[in-house]
């Protein structure tokens, strides 16, 4: 793969929150590479540090956190002329006027809870407008109006006219949802972050918009990072997963090598408890054994070896470095030490 189809390639990023006067490390020592044109899922247990690491990435992080990153590069495609700009969101100041306008213009955000992204005193095209107009000034008033109607349109909002004279709590969930995806996609950016962008909304309105973001992805060539805890959303949209717990990356893979060949017990386990087709009504489904160690209080080794199947002494010995079992698929489980380290 040539080094322009990677349009973002984070490596080694920390995120440690302090409170209290103690600091706990979250996100550790996370790199991936996400594909152009790609949705990469991230997957792993509530509190694993899925939303804590892409709210790292677009460095909207509260004032009690640090952040580190040997870097967050991000390659900019000019589809004129097919140049590629490099960026390392890593060195910008998260305030900047630089990463303001990466916000948006380049990432656009679907973030959990995307009810408390609309402001309630607002018409919702208004909303999607001045999203569009803070990236375009001076962008005429009717010009943007008719965008905003294109992308409600695009996004199956019926009888758009009317719609966008609408307060956000005049529409429904599946509805508001498709507002935060406009406001998030109006800009044309390359990169998508989608935090659990459906977890609100009932399984048919769920399958209806990933379907659109699935066909704007396709139609538009844009890359998606995709954090759920449906497994079966994974399975339809991602092309490459990763699998994380208590703050680092466990497994990461392509869609087959993930749920075909998957290695680390934690992605087993994770796969197992997840409702098959064809279930019989009595056949219970398995939940992971233990809960989540607390993170302020973990010692060396692999976090998970407390709830492992498959744990020996070497896993709480040292910390574990990730291996490369085939290509791109690694893992981060001492019992693959006979492959090649990769970080
Ligand atoms: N502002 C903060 N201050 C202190 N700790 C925080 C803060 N924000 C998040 N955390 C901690 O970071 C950890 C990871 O949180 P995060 O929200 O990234 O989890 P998640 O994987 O997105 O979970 P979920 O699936 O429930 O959304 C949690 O233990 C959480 O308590
Ligand atoms: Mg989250």
């Amino acid at each position: 793969m040539e080094q322009k189809d990677i349009v973002l390639d984070v490596r080694k990023l920390n995120t440690s929150f302090i409170s209290d006067g103690a600091t706990v490390h979250i996100v550790k020592d996370v790199s991936f590479q996400l594909e152009r044109g790609k949705t990469l899922a991230i997957v792993g247990e509530s509190g694993c540090g899925k939303s804590v690491t892409v709210h790292s990435i677009v460095k909207l992080l509260p004032q009690n956190a640090r952040f580190t990153a040997e870097q967050v590069l991000y390659r900019r495609l000019d589809e004129k002329t097919g140049g590629i700009t490099e960026f390392d969101l890593a060195k910008m100041d998260p305030k900047g006027k630089e990463m303001r306008s990466m916000r948006g213009a380049d990432l656009g955000m679907v973030f959990q809870d995307p009810m408390s992204s609309l402001n309630p005193v607002y018409r919702v095209g208004d909303q999607v407008a001045e999203a569009l107009m803070e990236h375009n000034r001076g962008m005429k008033k009717s010009e943007a109006r008719e965008k905003v109607l294109q992308m409600f349109r695009n996004l199956g909002i019926p009888d758009p006219e009317r719609r966008i004279m609408d307060y956000p709590h005049q529409f429904s969930g599946g509805m508001k949802q498709r507002v935060v995806i406009a406001i998030a996609m109006i800009n044309n950016p390359e990169i998508i972050i989608a935090d659990e962008p459906t977890t609100a909304l009932d399984v048919t309105i769920q399958a209806q918009i990933m379907e659109l973001m699935k066909e704007l992805q396709l139609n538009m060539g844009k890359s998606i990072i995709l954090i759920t805890h449906n497994i079966g959303l994974v399975a339809e949209q991602a092309e490459d997963v990763c699998v994380m717990y208590m703050g680092r990356i466990v497994e990461f893979g392509s869609l087959e090598q993930i749920f075909e060949n998957p290695l680390h017990p934690y992605t087993k386990a994770l796969l197992r408890s997840v409702p098959v087709l064809g279930l019989a009504d009595d056949q219970k489904l398995e939940t992971i054994p233990g809960a989540t160690p607390n993170p302020a209080s973990l010692g060396v080794g692999c976090e998970f070896a407390d709830r492992c199947p498959e744990r020996s002494e070497a896993c709480s010995a040292k910390n574990v470095p990730a291996y490369e079992v085939e290509p791109r698929h690694r893992v981060r489980c001492i019992k693959f030490s006979q492959f090649k380290e990769v970080d």
